[in-house]
């Protein structure tokens, strides 16, 4: 049965947090990119992110925490880490059966911030 917007058919706040959470504990877990949170305030990244996809999914929430390329300056990003990122969050859509045009609207949301992402590459600190 469809929904009306990929936030209810991801589950409203509660459902898409519970996505955010998954994604986070991979995140962390990770050979990769899991040092790269060792000093960051961890659940206020679930929440931010929490917000943003929520609001990405057509939800009533607003992200108002930094905007993404001020947010990661001093993250050393590469192409290929954000491409485990990417893995990673469709694993976790996938762990919620999440079927796969939801899984990839919500991938997208994040990925079109890629450019800002990698904004901070070439070594501003
Ligand atoms: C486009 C979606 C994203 C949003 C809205 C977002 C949002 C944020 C925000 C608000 C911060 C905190 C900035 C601060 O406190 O100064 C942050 C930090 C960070 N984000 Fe993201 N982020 C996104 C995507 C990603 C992705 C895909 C990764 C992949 C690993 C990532 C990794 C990090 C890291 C490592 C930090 C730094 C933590 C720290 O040093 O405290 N973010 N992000």
């Amino acid at each position: 049965m469809a929904s009306d917007t990929l936030y209810d058919r991801l589950g409203g706040h509660e459902g898409i947090r519970a996505v955010v959470d998954e994604f986070y504990d991979r995140l962390e877990a990770d050979e990769e990119l899991g040092p790269l949170f060792e000093d960051a305030d961890m659940e206020r990244l679930r929440e931010t992110q929490t917000d943003f996809l929520c609001e990405a999914a057509g939800g009533p929430e607003t992200y108002d925490a930094a905007p993404v390329r001020e947010a990661h300056l001093h993250v050393p990003f590469t192409a290929e880490r954000i491409q485990r990122a990417v893995d990673l969050l469709y694993e976790s859509l996938d762990a919620f059966d999440v079927d796969e045009a939801d899984a990839d609207a919500v991938v997208e949301a994040v990925a079109a911030y890629e450019a800002d992402l990698l904004a901070g590459e070439n070594g501003d600190e």
